[in-house]
């Protein structure tokens, strides 16, 4: 291939040399070196992006946003002392998120200031704005990626169990806060009769509950319901437990290692008042399995809350920002999941309504209403 500069005209032509079947060489594609340098600075910018998801969990794990938060304008010196870290550290770090404008830097007196407003994003674990956990995710996500260049070559999948404790606890501190704003407050009530049950005393099942967060916000909020927390993952559910016992509501809660396929009642006759699922369903190798167990165990009034990542039906629906970290951890950690298990429907983290409810009717279920959104998730109401 040759590229051309011709007549200075910023504009280049590429000589691909590709011959067609009757040695007439191919079209010369004309380059635009306007648009090529503007594509090229715009990756330099993600590169810089990609790196700062290291350099926000490490501010995250070090208390450097903390500590930039609880006291004003700062110095490298000062964070490093008041963080017990080493200043070269500190002053890079510093830099680095001034040149990405999650800190300002005022060269007069060499100070660094967190904004009131990203210290809110990057602090408050209980505001749904909270920033960290999405980072998290996505760190840990990206640390296994030669596991999912090799899964991609062979079509082997790759487990939620496999992935780096980075991936659990970020998913944690990434969708409680959004479950912690809505769930009680907006997503039970717009589910039909199903805050009077959870009031009167209900018996509720949330069906691959990771470490519990969703769980444990209902259990709060309804005392007199009882709640089965269920997780393939061993070690979810062992820390799932640990985070209802420090919450105090262990008399209520039960969490149990179990597929979506086999979880179940403690007595075999009992039918749970609501299934939940929280942004679980599109990682199971077999969704449609899972729906038809649920219409098993649920009681025939009862409701299916299905919670998945905000998706359009169509894929142009989800060519935004969302859409792009989501198909992103479709491609590196969701899809690669369900491809781990039986079936391996892929159904991908972007599976959109449409596909959702199809999966609910397999199951049996005749009713299906989208009742609640957020910028991340969209609520389903399936029943019996
Ligand atoms: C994205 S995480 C969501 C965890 C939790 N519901 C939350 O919102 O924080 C997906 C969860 O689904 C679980 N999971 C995947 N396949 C499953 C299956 N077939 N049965 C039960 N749980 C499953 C994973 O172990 C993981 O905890």
């Amino acid at each position: 291939m040759s590229t051309t500069d011709t007549a200075g005209t910023g504009t280049t032509t590429t000589d691909n040399s590709t011959e067609t079947a009757a040695g007439a060489p191919a079209d010369a594609v004309a380059i635009d070196t306007d648009k090529l340098m503007g594509f090229v600075f715009r990756a330099v910018d993600e590169v810089g992006a990609t790196l700062n998801a290291a350099l926000v969990v490490m501010g995250d794990k070090l208390g450097y946003y903390r500590d930039l938060a609880a006291h004003g304008p700062t110095t490298p010196a000062q964070l490093a002392e008041r963080t017990q870290t080493a200043e070269p550290y500190a002053r890079e770090w510093l830099n680095a998120q001034a040149a990405g404008a999650y800190v300002t830097y005022d060269p007069a007196t060499r100070r660094y200031t967190l904004p009131p407003e990203h210290a809110l994003a990057m602090t408050d674990a209980d505001s749904p704005a909270f920033l960290p956990g999405f980072f998290q995710i996505a760190l840990g996500t990206v640390h296994d990626t030669q596991h999912i260049v090799d899964a991609a070559r062979s079509g082997a999948g790759y487990g939620w169990h496999q992935h780096d404790t980075d991936v659990h606890v970020g998913c944690e501190r990434f969708f409680r806060p959004s479950y912690h704003a809505h769930l009680v407050d907006s997503w039970i009530p717009a589910l039909n009769g199903v805050q009077h049950k959870l009031e009167a005393g209900a018996l509720v099942a949330d069906v691959g509950c990771g470490h519990g967060a969703s769980t444990i916000l209902l259990a709060q909020a309804f005392p007199n319901s009882r709640f089965v927390g269920s997780d393939y993952h061993a070690e979810s559910i062992q820390t799932a437990r640990e985070r209802a016992a420090a919450a105090g509501v262990e008399d209520r809660v039960r969490f149990e290692v179990a597929t979506a396929q086999e979880f179940g009642p403690a007595r075999a006759d009992a039918r749970y008042d609501l299934v939940a699922m929280f942004d679980c369903l599109h990682d199971m190798g077999d969704p449609v399995g899972a729906a038809r167990h649920v219409r098993e165990v649920i009681a025939d009034d009862g409701t299916w809350m299905i919670v998945e990542p905000m998706a359009g039906d169509h894929v142009e629906d989800n060519l935004n920002p969302v859409g792009r970290a989501y198909y992103g951890f479709s491609t590196l950690l969701c899809t690669p999941s369900s491809l781990s298990q039986d079936v391996g429907l892929a159904l991908g983290t972007q599976a959109g309504p449409a596909r959702i409810r199809d999966v609910t009717t397999a199951g049996g279920f005749t009713r299906f209403r989208s009742v609640a959104e957020t910028p991340f998730n969209r609520v389903i109401e399936a029943r019996p």
